[in-house]
């Protein structure tokens, strides 16, 4: 595998082998020293076209810990901010050198084009395109799930093991989710069943083939389903433009929605007690997620953000120094 562009690209083999790596990775961010030779020399572009706090930051920690050259590229304030196009953006970093490119853009499909183009000879990483595919944000929830409830709690665990009959419920504005579509692919890929929850106006058309259940009512499926992990989804206010067929939504009234959609105390206590609350971030509090919720015990919404450095730091070695057709085992070569 070259590039990283959609979890619909991974089979069970390589998404498991993605989270060992990310495990064995793990393992070495517990030591004084983190930093591992592994990318000396090699250089990773982050070219973001949309903000980011959490992943442009968790890529630049990860390449910085496996000790690659970091080219931080932000729309804002370079000349595409005077209409330089992708085509010519791509060109000048193919001109430095540039091993991987991560490459988040408001575009679905930008970072597809990318890597098909032949304007870069690098390894291209989706960091999210418009509402299509955030890949590296679904394997760091399944690897935060598989630590919590897939017997992988110390860091190395279980080699191997995929999230067979876990139950997962992904809750809210599924029509602008990246996360959601990455998720439901990767989740069902590794074994786990999924449940979409949301209000109709906020469901995508042509759902029905996706691999997962689709439901209008929260408190049912939270009773009867007994999930062991529920996702909220992020209220995507800056894509509802209202704009009717095939673009956009409404933006919801937030009582109604919070009452009818939010995640808070008493429903907390409609979930078995091992069940886990994630959240991808960044959090509208009060509007998706109480407060009581988000900084519950439960809560793995912090951890994810830890999770998403050791999980892009396993990406990035098994496209830019691993073999991922090969399935050796690298720990020789990491720890
Ligand atoms: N989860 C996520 O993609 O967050 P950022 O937008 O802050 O990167």
């Amino acid at each position: 595998m070259r590039h990283l562009l959609s979890t619909a690209d991974l089979d069970v083999t390589t998404a498991v082998r993605i989270l060992d790596t990310a495990a064995q990775m793990a393992a070495t961010q517990s030591r004084e020293i983190k930093k591992l030779p592994t990318l000396r020399g090699r250089t990773v572009v982050n070219l973001f076209f949309e903000d980011s706090t959490r992943t442009r930051i968790s890529f630049e920690t990860a390449a910085k810990r496996l000790s690659a050259d970091v080219i931080n590229f932000s729309a804002k304030g370079s000349s595409v901010s005077k209409g330089e196009s992708l085509k010519d953006t791509a060109l000048t970093l193919q001109a430095m050198g540039a091993d991987a490119v991560v490459i988040r853009h408001q575009a679905s499909g930008a970072p597809h084009t990318l890597a098909a183009s032949g304007w870069v000879d690098s390894s291209v990483i989706n960091a999210g395109d418009g509402t299509h595919q955030h890949p590296t944000q679904a394997l760091l929830d399944a690897y935060t799930m598989r630590r919590h409830l897939a017997g992988d709690a110390v860091g190395v665990g279980d080699v191997g093991r995929d999230l067979s009959g876990l139950r997962v419920v992904i809750v809210g504005d599924v029509l602008h989710s990246r996360v959601a579509r990455s998720n439901v692919l990767l989740l069902r890929t590794l074994g786990a069943d999924v449940t979409l929850v949301a209000p109709p106006t906020l469901v995508p058309v042509g759902v029905e083939a996706w691999p997962c259940r689709v439901s209008y009512d929260l408190d049912p499926v939270l009773r009867d389903q007994q999930p062991d992990a529920v996702m909220m989804l992020r209220v995507q206010r800056e894509r509802m433009t209202g704009g009717g067929s095939g673009g956009g939504a409404f933006f919801p009234n937030p009582v109604e929605y919070t009452r009818g959609y939010g995640l808070d105390r008493r429903r907390l206590a409609l979930l078995p007690d091992h069940a886990i609350v994630m959240h991808p971030g960044p959090m509208n509090r009060g509007l998706e997620i109480s407060a009581d919720a988000a900084d519950s015990p439960r809560a793995v919404i912090v951890e994810q953000v830890t999770n998403g450095v050791a999980v892009r730091m396993a990406v990035l070695y098994l496209l830019l120094a691993g073999d991922l057709a090969e399935q050796k085992n690298v720990e020789e070569r990491v720890v």
